[in-house]
């Protein structure tokens, strides 16, 4: 492999994150950083890796965040992909986001539930109609044929009359953060970790080294 890695290397130096002027809550703080992300530029600033474990197996990928209340995430799949079957298993998930230019990380860890059909049926029929007809005839993390399949499927549907509805395997899951953790890079790799911690309904904030 002739690829040269090491020479790879940035100095962070955007914003500090001091115990100082955090709020009480997370989710404020998310908020902040989040808009602060869009206004960065930064592409796709909802894009979001979601690890699962399943039998002492970690596995990851990256979902939208379509949704943030003053509890929760919600994001969007099908409930029978490889994720949907792990989450079954195991509710305990984490979200990780990172926005480089902004030179921020967070992590939240928390366990998932589904969100009620009325609020799937709701986010499904807001999308593009290309778009709800893709996830109707995927069956998300199978092995499959050819993409030929697919795509037969997806025209037929796209010049038939019918209507395209959430089908009962596509949903959202709302994930409930036990923890949150805001990273800011910081000069000479000192950088500042705070980590909120949800105990008896009460938020308590701790530095963490970096
Ligand atoms: C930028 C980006 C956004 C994505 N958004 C979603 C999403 O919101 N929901 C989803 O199910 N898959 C999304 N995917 C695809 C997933 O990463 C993944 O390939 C798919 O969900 C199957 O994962 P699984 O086999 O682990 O269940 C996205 C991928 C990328 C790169």
């Amino acid at each position: 492999m002739g690829l040269k890695l090491a020479h790879i290397r940035r100095n962070y130096k955007k914003s500090k994150l001091s115990e100082e002027n955090i709020p009480e809550e997370p989710f404020s703080l998310f908020e902040k950083w989040f808009e602060e992300s869009v206004i960065s530029n930064e592409v796709e600033p909802n894009a979001v890796v979601l690890s699962t474990v399943s039998e002492n197996k970690p596995s990851a990928r990256v979902v939208l965040l379509k949704e943030v209340s003053d509890d929760s995430f919600v994001f969007f799949t099908n409930y029978q992909s490889r994720k949907g079957k792990e989450m079954e298993v195991n509710p305990f998930v984490a979200l990780t986001f990172f926005w480089p230019l902004s030179e921020r990380q967070v992590r939240v860890e928390g366990f998932v539930k589904k969100t009620d059909s009325e609020v799937s049926s709701k986010y499904f029929n807001s999308r593009p109609e290309e778009s709800r007809i893709g996830s109707v005839v995927s069956p998300q993390s199978q092995v499959i044929i050819s993409k030929k399949m697919l795509e037969d499927e997806f025209f037929s549907l796209l010049n038939g009359n019918l209507p395209v509805v959430c089908p009962p395997h596509w949903g959202g899951y709302r994930c409930i953060p036990q923890t949150i953790e805001f990273w800011q890079g910081g000069e000479h790799r000192l950088h500042d970790r705070i980590r909120y911690t949800k105990e008896n309904g009460v938020w308590k904030t701790e530095r963490l080294a970096p």
